[in-house]
């Protein structure tokens, strides 16, 4: 009997070049999904469809920007091209900005984060929309955060696009239900990725210890353990959650 949960369907990650969104793309592929992953940089993008490979699974790298339309039109056009369909999406890509409080950010850092973490997701969902229309259903996990919940000082631009997630998943699932397409977020605690690297490096020599009280099982997720849930939600095992956020994030306090 084949218990692979994802054979054969088409699975898109973006940034599965990366931390979280490459475990998710490992994942799926080990069961039997033919992955696409959008990302920029090629060579890790390369790497990762090596990974798969070698594991004896399916993928293609896009090289996206998904900053940009025309990436988006061709990403969706090379997924028509080559699968003509769609399955599952995990809209995973997302940038960290420089913390620092809500009054000090300029209006082009503003921009330049709603437009990845925002307008990105929203872009890809259109065309996921579209083909998972048409394939008569599908299953879409876009990332948010435990910054979608609740508010920590120095964060309120990634707190506001993260929250802006959870409402687009939200509205867009009950719009697209009756379309048998069902839409979610995960929300990810504090998780080990070149991400969370960035912020301890520019934290300063306490900041590990202060992120790690702040969780009650004492460590940070692995990203392989957030990609499980991205894996639940796009299986049948979730057919009746749709317009849910979910927390993996090991208990962390939301706080305010
Ligand atoms: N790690 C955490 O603690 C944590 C906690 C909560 C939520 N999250 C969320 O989890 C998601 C994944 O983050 P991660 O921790 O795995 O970080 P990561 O390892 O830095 O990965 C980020 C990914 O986003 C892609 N990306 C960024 N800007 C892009 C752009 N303009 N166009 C296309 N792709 C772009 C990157 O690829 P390229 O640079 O090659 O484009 C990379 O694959 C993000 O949405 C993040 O906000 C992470």
């Amino acid at each position: 009997m084949n218990t692979k949960r994802f054979q054969d369907k088409v699975v898109l990650v973006t940034g599965g070049n990366s931390g979280i969104g490459k475990a998710a793309a490992l994942a799926f592929s080990r069961e039997g999904a033919k992955v696409v992953i959008a990302a920029r940089r090629e060579k890790e993008g390369a790497e990762a469809v090596n990974e798969i490979k070698s594991q004896g699974g399916q993928a293609l790298f896009v090289k996206t920007d998904l900053r940009n339309a025309d990436d988006i039109n061709h990403l969706f056009g090379v997924i028509k091209e080559k699968y003509a369909t769609l399955h599952c999406a995990f809209n995973n890509a997302g940038v960290y900005p420089k913390m620092k409080k809500a009054a000090s950010y300029s209006v082009s850092e503003f921009d330049e984060i709603m437009n990845i973490n925002v307008k990105s997701v929203w872009r890809c969902m259109k065309h996921e929309i579209a083909l998972m229309t048409d394939a008569g259903g599908g299953s879409i996990v876009n990332c948010s955060s435990v910054a979608g919940w609740g508010g920590e000082p120095g964060t309120s631009l990634y707190t506001a696009s993260k929250h802006a997630v959870i409402g687009l998943t939200r509205a867009a699932a009950v719009e697209f239900g009756r379309k048998k397409i069902r839409i979610n977020a995960v929300c990810p605690g504090m998780t080990e990725t070149p991400m969370l690297d960035q912020t301890l490096q520019s934290g300063g020599p306490e900041i590990r210890n202060v992120m790690l009280n702040m969780i009650p099982l004492g460590r940070f997720g692995k990203p392989q353990e957030i990609a499980g849930t991205v894996l639940f939600l796009c299986s049948d095992a979730a057919s009746y959650i749709t317009a849910k956020s979910i927390v993996v994030g090991g208990g962390q306090a939301i706080r305010a």
